[in-house]
């Protein structure tokens, strides 16, 4: 990632840096030699992040733990980061839900759209604006392969991933005057804690699982030259034929591979009464 830090440094910022994609990204940041403002909400967590970067690449970790859910702590973030230099974004924290939507507690699905949807918004907002301000910036949003078409089952998370891939498609165009890359990375099935915990055999599904050091490469590579990315070829190809085929084909066609694969305990048998 050829002059990486003069164009983002000297400060990133990333939520959910400290499992999964978003571990696997503040690594290669910090690699590339950048310091990092590390946010999730568990504190030993972050702290052993902090631990092993700063040990590793002789960076600066300055963790906060904050419930992004809450619009509030949006707001917190930027104010207790107002004297970092911070040039790049990266607000991937994110959870899912599955199931069939009307056996999900409406709670945990308004929860989802609050973090994956109004958290990266809000901070893609407010940073902005201190980008544009200090001459530019990049941001790189995290969608997912689910937000190329609905996805039955997993409903209310695709939808949430498909505003972001919409919001950072426009934002790469409309801010790219200001001198800010916005590219928005869609993983397909990544090998992370938020998959482990799925009712849901993806042995059973065609599809391969990806570790997360990769994806994030992918992403990190992609910033700055595309507007979006889709890790792995057979990943592509589902995100690439969506626009060659009636919309309503791949939607039909998840919900049969997901249905499938769907353990017991999350079947659509058990229905509320
Ligand atoms: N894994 C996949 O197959 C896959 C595929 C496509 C897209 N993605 C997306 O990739 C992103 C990262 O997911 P992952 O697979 O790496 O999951 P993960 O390992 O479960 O990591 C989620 C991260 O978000 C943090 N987080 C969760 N809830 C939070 C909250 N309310 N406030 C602040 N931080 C919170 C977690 O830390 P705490 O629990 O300590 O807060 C953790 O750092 C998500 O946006 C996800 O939708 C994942």
């Amino acid at each position: 990632m050829k002059n990486f830090k003069q164009k983002y440094g000297p400060w990133a910022l990333i939520t959910g840096a400290s499992t999964g994609i978003g571990r696997a990204i503040s690594e290669q940041v910090a690699q590339q030699g950048l310091n990092i403002v590390a946010v999730a909400r568990n504190q030993n967590n972050l702290d052993a992040l902090k631990n092993q970067l700063e040990n590793a690449y002789g960076i600066e970790v300055k963790t906060i733990s904050a419930d992004l859910s809450l619009s509030e702590s949006n707001h917190d973030i930027v104010q207790q980061t107002a004297d970092l230099d911070i040039g790049l974004l990266i607000p991937n924290a994110g959870i899912e839900n599955n199931g069939p939507f009307i056996n999900n507690a409406l709670e945990d699905e308004h929860k989802m759209l609050l973090l994956n949807t109004v958290s990266p918004m809000m901070l893609s907002h407010l940073f902005a604006q201190r980008f544009a301000k200090r001459g530019g910036g990049g941001i790189l949003l995290t969608a997912s392969l689910f937000a190329y078409q609905g996805v039955p089952f997993v409903s209310n998370y695709s939808a949430s991933k498909a505003y972001i891939l919409s919001l950072g498609e426009a934002l790469n165009v409309e801010l790219k005057p200001q001198g800010i890359d916005v590219t928005v990375l869609s993983p397909g099935l990544t090998d992370t804690a938020m998959t482990q915990n799925m009712a849901v055999d993806f042995n059973k599904m065609p599809i391969t699982k990806h570790q997360p050091n990769i994806v994030a490469l992918v992403g990190l590579q992609a910033l700055g030259k595309k507007a979006t990315v889709v890790p792995g070829f057979i990943n592509k190809f589902y995100a690439w034929e969506n626009r060659l085929i009636p919309r309503s084909w791949p939607v039909k066609l998840f919900g049969l591979l997901i249905k499938r694969a769907m353990t017991a305990e999350n079947t659509p048998a058990k229905l509320p009464a």
